[in-house]
């Protein structure tokens, strides 16, 4: 490693003795990546604060996933498929990719990480494709975090593969009653708590005051969380990922899992930037990508100052 990258990004242990990358922007901000599903458990803007959530029961044992940050949701998302719920990504070790093929960057993002990750025979045996996943996860201008997905079929059989994807990103927040989503009125969504059925959301933006669990569909490429009590609203801009599924489990699930603090879902939300809805299909050698872009709006926003469609408008 170069020492002009050294200064930006380091390879240390992480919780569990496994292996995470810091990612530290001269500006400030920074973020963690584990090489455990190649999994960002970890983003801060330059005073600190941390923007994602993470459970304080997360176990970092494999095989089971971390509970918080962004596990990436492949080859299948959730029960969409005969695979474990959100596939094998989230809970396989990656590996660092030196050489990742040129990729178009902006040269003022000095820390980012790429990481692979291809099949072994086990994941051979319950989904028979072989590909290329890359992933590169950076710290922009302004503290922004970003993850450019890319997956390639390297199937040398002639045979085209599908695949649903999500980033199923943890915000945190300070008092789920107090969060707004805009950018997803008047959609329509399918409810997991009522098998998927299809319903078109309200003209308003999304509060919560219950356990949801919605997938809304063609999603526009921004979306906007409004953390009232905090003053800061996360926008989310995302390509090639049509769909959004946004996740709170509420009171009695929170405490169905082992993994999860009984009151922590009042401090987190999931938004998650996804192609659920229309698998992608790609065939030998074809490449797909996905990206997603998360800041915060700096601002001292609080109600009826600054509409939050103004945040959403401006790029
Ligand atoms: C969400 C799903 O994306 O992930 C939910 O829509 C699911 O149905 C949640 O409960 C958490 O999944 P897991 O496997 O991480 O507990």
């Amino acid at each position: 490693m170069s020492s002009e990258k050294s200064r930006y990004y380091e390879v240390c242990k992480g919780f569990n003795g496994l292996d995470k990358v810091l990612l530290r922007d001269p500006r400030g901000s920074s973020a963690e990546v584990y090489l455990y599903g190649g999994h960002v458990t970890s983003w801060k803007n330059d005073h600190g604060e941390e923007l994602l959530f993470l459970s304080s029961k997360a176990t970092f044992k494999p095989p089971k996933a971390i509970r918080g940050g962004i596990p990436i949701c492949f080859p299948q998302f959730s029960c969409h498929g005969n695979l474990d719920r959100h596939g094998f990504a989230r809970n396989r070790f990656w590996a660092i990719d030196d050489h990742p093929p040129p990729f178009p960057t902006n040269t003022s993002n000095k820390a980012f990480v790429d990481l692979i990750l291809k099949p072994s025979e086990e994941e051979m045996k319950i989904w028979p494709h072989s590909f290329e996943f890359r992933l590169r996860v950076a710290l922009g201008p302004g503290g922004d975090l970003m993850l450019t997905s890319r997956i390639r079929n390297t199937n040398t059989d002639g045979k085209p593969f599908s695949f649903t994807f999500a980033y199923h990103t943890y915000f945190s927040v300070s008092d789920i009653c107090e969060v707004r989503v805009e950018g997803l009125e008047t959609l329509d969504y399918l409810d997991n708590l009522q098998k998927k059925k299809r319903f078109t959301e309200q003209g308003d933006a999304l509060t919560f005051e219950s356990e949801v669990d919605k997938m809304y569909l063609s999603t526009p490429t921004k979306i906007a969380i409004i953390d009232h009590e905090k003053k800061r609203t996360y926008v989310l801009r995302k390509d090639g990922l049509p769909d959004a599924v946004v996740w709170n489990p509420w009171d009695k699930k929170a405490k169905a899992m082992a993994d999860f603090g009984d009151n922590e879902y009042k401090h987190m939300v999931c938004v998650e930037a996804a192609a659920i809805e229309k698998p992608i299909t790609l065939k030998p050698g074809e490449e797909w990508k996905g990206r997603l872009e998360l800041s915060i709006v700096p601002s001292s926003y609080c109600s009826g100052q600054l509409d939050p469609r103004r945040v959403l408008q401006c790029s």
